[in-house]
């Protein structure tokens, strides 16, 4: 016995108004589908089905690209969530004696404690099918369940086929259920479309297996946020506070310190040490750690990076990249392209590092770019450095040795060699490599021709 998962993903969602299908649309900048799909990996989800509909190539590249062992059902055209699931019947086949949670692509809050602990209900009371429920202060929209005076389990009643009395129910259907196998195949062999939207509803599924004598029950999530889902843009929006609410927190309570949450924005894979600072307007988002006691922002973002301890990065885009213990960046700066700035590196503001690696303790302190370059250890760029990396058509690289020192006003014409502790006099544009321990002088000389201004008189007369 094991546990599986189908994912409903199918449908447009014509409410966002969005050229992507709803559970592609994102919450705090991943799509609402991939928190599903890693709620339920989490989890212990051994195979996950996807079922895809509208725009179904963008949600199957986006999944091959995630994970490449979940497996995708076509659904065409869409009738329902019913209708979905019986797009997955070889899926259902294949895990006839197994547990399968369904879940729709379009909540992202379902968590894994959640998922956890209504498997241990499902089956400590041995039930064909558990949905999940929450009670909701506005139920409008969503599927209410029915139950009898002594609060047995009926059924779900969308609401669009519900009466005026059973709209004011407030326990409301997440559209998750965790199914035997089975008893799933049992349930999409007898669904029929006879209802308001002539959709064939998952939903049913509950009465079609009660009625054939088998256990149903409603596990009530103490979180009742969990089964939030975004039918357009606003509640999105509302996922995306919920979302980043739950995630600061989390990580204030483990030690990290964020005094003012205003605009600080983590992503739910972002790893953060004790004592480390997050300053307003901070995004912090993908595949992203960052070590212990650092300052980081205000107005900072980070994508996909390294962090080590002891960073300072203020008003920094920090990009596929590595920063290492005790670098100090800003403000104005952006490092990316899988750039390392090594131990105790300096980077002022202004500057940019791109697919490079500066060396340890080396400092850069103002205006200079420095691109496709291998800097060594304790180097100093003045003010205003450019390594030209680009001909037109191709990148070339620089390599600039330990304690080099480079004048104010360099340009590094790449390819070009810097020996170890060479000294570039200020304006500069050195083309050939210098070796180690020379001074590079490549500038133009300097006339000064007295009195020329008085014999000239290029300046308009002052009236
Ligand atoms: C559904 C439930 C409702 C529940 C609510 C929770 C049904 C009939 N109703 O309603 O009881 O309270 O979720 O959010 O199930 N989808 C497909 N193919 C389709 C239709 C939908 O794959 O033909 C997918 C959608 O992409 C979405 C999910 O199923 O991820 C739910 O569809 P949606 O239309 O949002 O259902 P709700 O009206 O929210
Ligand atoms: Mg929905």
């Amino acid at each position: 016995m094991s546990k599986c998962a189908i994912i409903l993903a199918g449908g447009k969602g014509t409410r966002m108004k969005s050229e992507k299908p709803k559970v592609m649309c994102e919450v705090l900048f991943e799509p609402m589908l991939y928190y599903v799909v890693s709620a339920v990996k989490e989890a212990g989800a051994e195979d996950v089905c996807v079922i895809t509909g509208y725009e179904h190539q963008v949600v199957e590249d986006y999944l091959a690209k995630l994970d490449s062992r979940i497996v995708t059902a076509l659904q065409s055209p869409q009738l329902g969530t019913g209708h979905a699931v019986m797009q997955a019947r070889s899926f259902i086949e294949a895990h006839l004696n197994d547990d399968i949670i369904v879940l729709n692509g379009d909540g992202p809050l379902m968590d894994e404690a959640t998922i956890n602990r209504s498997f241990a209900y499902h089956k400590e009371n041995n039930n064909a099918v558990t949905l999940l429920s929450a009670i909701v202060e506005n139920p409008t929209g969503i599927g209410h369940i029915k139950r009898d005076e002594n609060g047995t389990l009926l059924r779900i009643v969308e609401h669009q086929d519900a009466t005026e009395e059973e709209k004011l129910i407030k326990e409301s259907n997440a559209g998750v259920y965790w199914f035997k196998g089975d008893s799933l195949l049992y349930a999409i062999d007898h669904l029929t479309n006879d209802n308001v939207q002539h959709e064939y509803y998952l939903t049913d599924s509950v009465e079609i297996l009660l009625n054939k004598g088998e256990n149903a029950g409603a596990f009530v999530c103490e979180n009742s946020e969990a089964i939030l889902g975004a039918n357009d843009r606003r509640q999105l929006c509302d996922l995306n506070t919920i979302m980043r609410r739950n995630i600061n927190d989390a990580l204030m309570l483990s030690g990290v310190d964020i005094p003012c949450t205003d605009g600080v924005m983590i992503g739910k894979d972002v790893k953060i040490g004790n004592g480390t600072q997050i300053l307003p307007n901070t995004i912090i988002r993908g595949h992203v750690t960052i070590g212990e006691n650092c300052v980081i922002g205000p107005n900072s973002y980070l994508q996909d990076s390294t962090v080590g301890n002891g960073v300072v990065l203020d008003n920094c885009k920090v990009l596929d990249s590595t920063i290492e213990d005790g670098v100090d960046c800003g403000p104005f700066v952006k490092v990316r392209a899988h750039s390392v700035l090594k131990k105790g590196v300096h980077i002022g503001n202004f500057v940019e590092v791109k697919n490079s690696v500066v060396g340890e303790g080396t400092k850069s302190a103002h205006l200079t770019y420095i691109g496709d370059s291998d800097v060594g250890a304790d180097v100093n760029f003045g003010c205003g450095t450019v390594t030209c990396n680009y001909d037109g058509k191709k990148k070339w690289r620089c390599k600039i040795g330990n304690g080099a020192f480079i004048g104010c006003n360099t340009n590094l014409i790449a390819p070009v060699e810097v020996g170890d502790r060479a000294y570039i006099a200020a304006g500069s544009t050195i083309y050939e490599d210098i070796p180690a321990d020379a001074l590079s002088v490549a500038r133009a000389y300097q006339h000064n021709k007295e009195g020329w201004v008085i014999e000239k008189k290029p300046y308009k007369e002052k009236k």
